[in-house]
């Protein structure tokens, strides 16, 4: 089966079919015990994520057991810094760390040269896993977009609001630009390389997106991805470009009907009824079932799956959360409903 004749692809395009497709961010993780026997075999998380054997087993077990429309490549949004040359490692309990970028030095230092060829692993991972997906399952590669790549090389780890990296961008201007531009032509080389390697899609995660105020959110969000997309776009037309712009709200607007995109990941900043006029009109829409009541309550989740399909589902509709599965979540939950989702016509 061609990637054209699949429903997810089909769906991205503009065209609604019977069923609606359905994926998962973080679909293979730790909620799944499958995902935590391999995952205790690798005691470093990036190395695991460089194991193309490895990557490609974690990616294919959710399909396994669930049967989603796509699978998403196992990876992280932080192997783009490493290979750019930082240092970059996992702390149990902390989540991802890396030496902060503080000035231009620092920044001279990291380097395209070699950089596709770093991330071997990864491509070598997405063409084992294309073999071995059923025929009817579409392949999504991915990369983390410029602001939210900055935001953890320039706070070297997590942070609620990522004061840091705000200050950066105010303050020192040029430092910033330039770094946002080594980002930019990193994404396209990766994604680039994904999709020769066997990605049929490719979803841009900006997770910290929501906490910049409008005119910088057009600046280090919109304008980077703008960017990215139409040179996507000039190399590969015809593979759907998803942007995921986490907790942006009204702007959302702004991101769905300037970035070029083919479609938007939304989540629960904005209510269902101003994602049905305001964005659906504009583009395909994905999302955005609350991934806290995935992990909760079973009944309570299903009812919300519902209020969400019969908000958007009345025209092209990738359902998807609102952000990652959580940990926590009951692998009875999921299945349940996956079985929802199954056997829903539109
Ligand atoms: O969605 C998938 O199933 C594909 C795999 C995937 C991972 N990370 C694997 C992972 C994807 C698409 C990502 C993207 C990613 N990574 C994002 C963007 C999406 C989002 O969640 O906002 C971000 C911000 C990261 C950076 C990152 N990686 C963090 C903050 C953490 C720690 C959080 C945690 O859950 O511990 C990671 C680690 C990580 N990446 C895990 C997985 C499955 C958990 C590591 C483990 O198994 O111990």
């Amino acid at each position: 089966m061609n990637s054209e004749s699949k429903i997810l692809i089909k769906t991205l395009k503009g065209t609604k079919q019977e069923k609606i497709p359905f994926w998962f961010m973080r679909q293979a993780g730790r909620y799944l015990p499958e995902y935590r026997e391999v995952r205790a075999k690798h005691k470093n998380f990036l190395e695991f994520c460089y194991t193309p054997k490895a990557a490609c087993e974690v990616t294919l077990q959710p399909i396994r057991r669930f049967g989603m429309d796509a699978a998403i490549i196992f990876s992280d949004i932080l192997v783009v810094p490493h290979r750019l040359g930082m240092n970059v490692w996992f702390e149990e309990g902390h989540g991802p760390r890396m030496d902060a970028l503080q000035d231009g030095a620092m920044l001279a230092k990291l380097s395209l040269d070699g950089f596709t060829k770093r991330l071997e692993p990864v491509y070598e991972a997405l063409e084992l896993t294309r073999a071995a997906l059923p025929k009817e399952t579409a392949l999504i590669g991915f990369a983390g977009s410029p602001w939210t790549l900055a935001c953890y090389m320039i706070e070297g780890k997590s942070s609620k609001e990522f004061e840091k990296v705000k200050a950066k961008a105010k303050e020192e201007k040029e430092f910033f630009a330039k770094l946002i531009s080594l980002l930019e032509q990193a994404v396209l080389s990766h994604i680039d390389a994904q999709v020769k390697a066997g990605a049929e899609v490719i979803q841009l995660f900006d997770s910290w997106a929501g906490i910049l105020p409008e005119d910088d959110y057009r600046q280090w969000v919109v304008e980077p991805t703008a960017r990215i997309a139409k040179k996507f776009k000039a190399l590969h037309p015809h593979v759907p470009l998803i942007g995921f712009a986490r907790q942006s709200g009204a702007k959302f607007l702004a991101y769905g009907s300037e970035c070029g995109l083919d479609a938007i990941s939304v989540d629960r900043s904005v209510p269902l009824e101003w994602i049905r006029s305001k964005l659906q009109p504009r583009l395909v829409v994905q999302g955005c079932l609350n991934q806290e009541l995935l992990a909760s309550n079973k009944q309570a989740m299903l009812d919300d799956a519902k209020a969400v399909v019969d908000a958007l589902g009345d025209k092209p509709f990738v359902f998807n959360l609102s952000h990652g599965i959580l940990p926590a979540t009951p692998v009875e939950n999921m299945q349940a409903l996956c079985d929802y989702l199954r056997q829903v016509k539109k």
